[in-house]
């Protein structure tokens, strides 16, 4: 049969058997359901993502319902058979959603079942709500999305270190303020990003424990009251533990919210990470090269080159943060147990997990497409009294108080802009006319090398201790 046909066919079929297959609720209502109030009401749009783990959670419970007694074991096996057929056909047909019109996902996968199986599709809702299906649904979805997630971080991290160690040596202005402070090294300066991702990554799979605990058991919200054995549901599904407290299990949003708090951390340090790019790829910094596959360019001016892969990175995060609010605010006034204000946890909850997914892969590919101005980074790393610091730490090994030296090289500075030289630059008795203590071996300790060698305890950009800092990052990504 052509496939429209066969639309046409299940259509008809569901307008003429009763309102159950579509609405889930019948016998107490007399009248019909207002159509703009269906759309309203309506979630099928965005929760069918939920497609997969509703069948995975209807598996789980029918057998729970047959090890309970309620369904034999030809009937469990039957409408086990008949997920599996609605999954595989929701799989490869993409058209199947469409179909048919109902409220929600589980409304779906029952009309489908109950078309499929007539009444014994009915039963599989025994002892259970579509409260608890949906909090479950949303658990086994987010626990593989976190998942994901994590080795997305995993995977910008390990590109942050791989660009760190190939270009080992180069040096870039540290900043604070956004002015010149110190020199560093550029593999500091990856690695700096790598330890907030790193930080990230622990926050998902800290929370992802959250996540993995079943709430199916709570039914509507006082418990099921069929003996159904929810410890080897929750095995079955690869879920740690059973929720303590039905209230609790089917109204807690908390593990999204969680989710959603993690994802906008990361999100805040992806652009910050994008925000550096932006910077030192500009003319003013010069440091960085885009690579044409990944930027953009202007549609008026013709020597124009964007870094719009970074900025969209940096505007999502306002995005991210936005569904953060969302979630919290959608919480904050609601009587226990089940409210449908909860439906609009989805769309905030998959557009986190799509734009953080997203935004972690672009910026893992800008990182791999980008080529470093070496020169120009080094003759910003080496002007504008990037050294003063070492100048000042040289008078207190010559047992000068730091304050007193660092009001001695305040003026120092001062005279050489007025020069229009470095500090490097200053002649000997220059530097003798502002203070006895310094002698001939001054030179050697404002030089670059000796700037960045000094930082050499743990946690410094010397060039040993950012060596082994890169080992280690090396260490803890085989480990995790
Ligand atoms: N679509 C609903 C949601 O996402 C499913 C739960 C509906 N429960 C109910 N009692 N109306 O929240």
């Amino acid at each position: 049969m052509h496939l429209s046909q066969a639309a046409t066919r299940i259509a008809k079929q569901i307008k003429m058997s009763d309102k159950a297959e579509t609405n889930l609720w019948g016998g107490r209502f007399k009248g019909e359901t207002d159509p703009g109030f269906a759309e309203f009401n309506r979630s099928f749009g965005f929760d069918r993502r939920l497609f997969e783990v509703d069948i995975r959670g209807s598996i789980a419970h029918c057998d729970g319902l047959r090890s309970a007694g309620v369904l034999t074991s030809g009937e469990a096996e039957q409408i086990t058979s008949a997920l599996n057929t609605i999954l595989k056909r929701g799989q490869s047909e993409p058209q199947y959603f469409d179909e048919i019109q109902t409220e929600d996902v589980h409304s779906f996968v029952e009309a489908r079942l109950v078309e499929m199986i007539g009444d014994l599709g009915r039963t599989l809702h025994t002892g259970r709500s579509r409260n608890d299906q949906v909090a479950t649904d949303l658990r086994l979805w987010l626990r593989d999305k976190i998942d994901g997630i994590g080795s997305a971080l995993r995977g910008t991290q390990e590109t942050l270190l791989d660009i760190a160690e190939a270009n080992s040596d180069v040096v870039i202005p540290g900043y604070t303020h956004l002015q010149r402070a110190q020199p560093i090294l550029f593999a500091h300066w990856c690695l700096a990003y790598f330890e907030m991702l790193a930080r990230d990554r622990e926050r998902v799979i800290d929370a992802r424990k959250r996540v993995n605990v079943l709430p199916l058991g709570s039914a509507a919200l006082a418990g099921t009251s069929y003996p159904i054995d929810r410890e080897s549901v929750a095995r079955a599904l690869g879920f740690d533990s059973v929720s303590r407290n039905s209230l609790d299990a089917v109204s807690d949003r908390d593990f999204c919210i969680e989710f959603a708090s993690a994802a906008s951390l990361i999100m805040m340090h992806l652009s910050r990470l994008a925000e550096d790019i932006i910077l030192y790829s500009s003319s003013e910094f010069g440091f960085f090269e885009l690579s044409d596959a990944i930027a953009t360019g202007s549609s008026l001016m013709p020597q124009k080159k964007n870094p719009d892969a970074m900025e969209l990175v940096r505007g999502k995060a306002g995005r991210v943060y936005g569904h953060l609010h969302s979630l919290l605010t959608m919480m904050k006034g609601l009587p226990l147990a089940y409210n449908k204000d909860m439906q609009e946890d989805k769309e905030a909850l998959f557009d986190t997990v799509d734009t953080v997914n997203a935004s972690l892969s672009i910026t893992a590919i800008v990182l791999r497409n980008i080529s470093l101005n070496d020169a120009r980074a080094h003759e910003a790393a080496t002007r504008g009294y990037l050294n003063a610091t070492e100048l000042a730490d040289y008078l207190v090994r010559k047992r000068v108080p730091f304050r007193q030296a660092h009001e001695t090289v305040g003026r120092m500075v001062r005279h050489a802009i007025e020069r229009g030289c470095e500090l490097n630059h200053l002649t000997q008795d220059e530097f003798k006319s502002f203070s006895p203590f310094f002698d001939a071996d001054v030179f050697k300790t404002l030089s670059l090398e000796a700037t960045l060698a000094t930082k050499s305890q743990k946690g410094g950009t010397a060039a040993e201790r950012v060596a082994e800092a890169m080992a280690d990052a090396r260490k803890n990504l085989q480990r995790t």
